[in-house]
């Protein structure tokens, strides 16, 4: 079932030093989500935050907060991230023996379970969990770092998943992440996402910025 455009700022582009100010700044400018990049060094090549801050970010906005869990082994840390306040917890297929039973546990624990898929990982990979899960996360770059080029193959994916979950009947965010931009978004948009992730296209410019920046990819 196709959703209202939602945007999620990922703080992997904010002031780390200041991340619990610019959350309440993205929150106020309009986010829907908190779009939080979890990294291991391992599963990606880079090395962000753990349940910790996601604990401390907790108090600094109402809005869901949409986590990211790009590291490998997942399932050890899972209950960590939703003590910690996660309210969707989104794993990749890769990221343990046990995609199904990596869901089932975020479920058990009263979260949104989410699945991602990186540009080279096909559809194919999550359509036995599509019943299970709240949120699909196409990656439109690969993961690692904010400010990359968005891949446009990814579109055709994004296509393909929109009538999987229209088939299904139930609510399941389709979420477009990295490379996201005015000019990218409306294209993604038009291929079936209705959330949106923004880095670098949300935080640019500084406080005074985000508001705008939010209501130009949102469309306007
Ligand atoms: C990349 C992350 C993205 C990233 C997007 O691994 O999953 O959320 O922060 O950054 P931008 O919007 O700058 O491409
Ligand atoms: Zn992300």
């Amino acid at each position: 079932m196709r959703q209202p455009v939602r945007i999620s700022p990922s703080i992997l582009s904010a002031d780390f030093a200041r991340l619990g100010e610019e959350v309440r700044a993205v929150d106020r400018a309009g986010a829907d989500y908190i779009h939080v990049d979890v990294m291991d060094g391992h599963y990606v090549p880079n090395i962000t935050i753990g349940p910790m801050v996601v604990k401390a970010l907790r108090p600094h906005t109402k809005k869901p907060l949409d986590v990211h869990l790009m590291i490998a082994p997942v399932d050890a840390y899972i209950p960590a991230f939703a003590e910690a306040g996660a309210d969707i917890i989104t794993v990749h297929p890769e990221s343990g023996p046990h995609l199904h039973r990596s869901i089932q546990l975020i479920r058990q624990l009263g979260k949104k379970p989410g699945v991602s898929l990186n540009p080279g990982t096909p559809v194919e990979a999550v359509a036995e969990v599509l019943g299970e899960v709240d949120m699909v996360l196409v990656m439109s770059v690969n993961p690692g770092f904010g400010g990359q080029s968005f891949i446009a193959s990814q579109l055709d994916k994004i296509g393909a998943l929109r009538r999987r979950i229209d088939a299904l009947g139930r609510k399941v965010d389709l979420s477009v992440d990295g490379g996201i931009t005015p000019e990218t978004a409306p294209r993604a948009i038009e291929a079936g996402a209705d959330v949106l992730v923004a880095g670098t296209a949300t935080f640019k410019g500084g406080e005074p910025a985000y508001a705008g920046n939010i209501r130009l990819l949102r469309g306007g």
